[in-house]
């Protein structure tokens, strides 16, 4: 074996392929097995479309795989011949049993562990990656302790992920930081060093942390929280700056240039979408709940209530400005991806907006540059989910069509819907768009992305999150 030291990491998802493939990538000399249940998932990991679209991330794995990069169903092989193990498995939020609707999932994890621990022949070094609530690290150490072959040791360390998707790969060649928790015992402390070793070969040393575990897994979720804080802080501004007159745009800016306060993530929308944010927040919300800190959960229950009202807001400014009533109107939807630059739709504002419309019975046309018809109807369809699924999947078959660009799914409308902000919206042919348009034509942007001023002179009617509609100038 050419190889210095061989990883597993299991879970071939958002986080565990691209994660991964950079260690492939920047150590040629680490050989990677990327492994999961799913073998449709893999199968597209070794095909030339990728399960997931990630700016950068098909070079990455094209340049590697076969050579030190793996990605394989053997889950025991891979386990096998490993030194280190990424668990990377999905953590959704229960949906049912105690903490449904609020707790994270953690079978996914469990399992993960058991498999480890039934099939490891030699000692490992065992990486959480998922996010997971305070403690998890615990629980897998009872179950590898308690289900191994005796004389095997498991490290376990805590080194949550923060690349966010569509920047996924610039997040992990140059991160703010990796945070790596591990038991205070010397034991514990020199697996940390390993993957420390591990990040230094591309990350600089005073951006790899090495924390407690308990700290280290807190502060994934914490960082999260607070993220989604301002979102929900400068979407709860936004209403008020529909009701006053100011604008968000520059109240954000203002604020912003407090450098205590920054920039960053202060952008209003149509509310966060994703798959962390609002797991994240309830499994925080659940942990204070659990230990009886119900003031601490109340305040970060409230940034996911803000987030309902945002999107809730507005659904009702587009009903109320299309004369009160959306039914049997076209109603063209641009972006359907929670952000630009992915084709994720988890937890996407857009779903929700839909839904509603489709409750009402508009016509709906949707086009997103990446995101796939059939993953649209998926989401609108929620196949098991319904008892009464057949009409479900009749009403989203009779008013959604999904296009291949923004002319083709503005065509007759009477309202065209932003959703997400990807960049080509931006530069889309206006006053083309508004000619095909049934009058008056309305614009709703939901991401403050577009030029309100010229749709009005163009003669669109203009709704934007967070400002008060002007007048419609007409130029002569
Ligand atoms: P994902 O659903 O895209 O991928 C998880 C994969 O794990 C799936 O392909 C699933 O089939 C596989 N899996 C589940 N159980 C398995 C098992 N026992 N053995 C092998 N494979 C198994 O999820 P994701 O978005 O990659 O998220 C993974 C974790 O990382 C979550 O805890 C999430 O909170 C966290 N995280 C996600 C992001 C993000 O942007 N998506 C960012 C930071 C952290
Ligand atoms: C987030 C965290 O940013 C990342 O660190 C963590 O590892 C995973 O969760 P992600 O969900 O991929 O990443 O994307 P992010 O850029 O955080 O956006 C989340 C949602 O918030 C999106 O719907 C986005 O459009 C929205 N958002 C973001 C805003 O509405 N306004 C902003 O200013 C920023």
């Amino acid at each position: 074996n050419q190889f210095a030291t061989t990883i597993c990491c299991i879970g071939a998802g958002y986080v565990g392929g691209p994660t991964c493939s950079i260690i492939a990538d920047k150590c040629h000399d680490v050989l990677v097995y990327i492994v999961d249940i799913d073998q449709t998932r893999i199968d597209q990991w070794n095909s030339d479309k990728l399960p997931i679209y990630e700016p950068g991330l098909d070079d990455i794995v094209k340049r590697r795989r076969g050579l030190n990069l793996f990605f394989t169903t053997d889950v025991d092989t891979a386990i096998n011949k490993s030194d280190i193990i990424f668990v990377s498995v999905n953590t959704p939020t229960k949906k049912s049993g105690i903490g449904a609707g609020m707790a994270a999932d953690l079978k996914y994890i469990e399992s993960a562990t058991r498999r480890l621990a039934q099939v490891a022949q030699s000692s490992k070094i065992v990486v959480e990656k998922s996010t997971v609530p305070c403690k998890t690290a615990e629980s897998m150490r009872a179950i590898l302790e308690s289900n191994s072959k005796p004389g095997l040791r498991f490290d376990i360390l805590s080194n949550p992920e923060f690349l966010a998707e569509g920047t996924a790969i610039q997040d992990l060649l140059n991160p703010d930081r990796v945070l790596i928790g591990s038991l205070q015992t010397p034991e514990g402390k020199k697996a940390q060093a390993t993957l420390a070793d591990l990040y230094a070969r591309w990350v600089p040393r005073e951006k790899i942390i090495t924390m407690n575990l308990w700290s280290s897994e807190l502060s994934k979720l914490a960082a999260n929280a607070m993220l989604a804080q301002r979102i929900s802080s400068v979407n709860a501004l936004s209403a008020l700056c529909e009701a006053t007159g100011a604008d968000i745009d520059e109240v954000a800016y203002a604020v912003g240039k407090d450098t205590r306060i920054g920039s960053k993530f202060l952008k209003a929308s149509v509310g966060f979408g994703g798959s962390c944010f609002q797991k994240d927040i309830l499994n925080l919300v659940y942990l204070c709940e659990s230990l009886n800190l119900h003031e601490a959960a109340d305040y970060w229950r409230q940034v996911i209530t803000i987030n309902e009202y945002q999107k809730k807001r507005f659904i009702q400014r587009i009903v109320k400005s299309l004369f009160n009533t959306v039914t049997n109107k076209s109603i063209a939807i641009l972006g359907f991806a929670f952000k630009k630059n992915t084709g994720d739709t988890r937890e996407s504002a857009a779903i929700s907006l839909i839904k509603y419309l489709i409750e009402e019975q508009a016509q709906v046309h949707i086009y997103d540059p990446k995101v796939e018809e059939e993953q649209i109807f998926f989401d609108l369809i929620e196949p098991g989910v319904y008892s009464n699924e057949n009409q479900v999947l009749h009403k989203v078959k009779k008013l959604v069509k999904v296009h291949k660009d923004a002319y083709s799914a503005t065509l007759n409308t009477d309202a065209l819907v932003v959703c997400t902000e990807w960049d080509e919206f931006t530069n889309l042919d206006y006053q083309k768009i508004y000619n095909q348009m049934r009058k008056p034509a309305f614009v709703f942007d939901g991401r403050l992305i577009l030029n309100s001023d010229k749709l009005r002179k163009i003669g669109f009617n203009v709704e934007v999150i967070g400002k008060v509609a002007g007048p419609v100038t007409v130029e002569n």
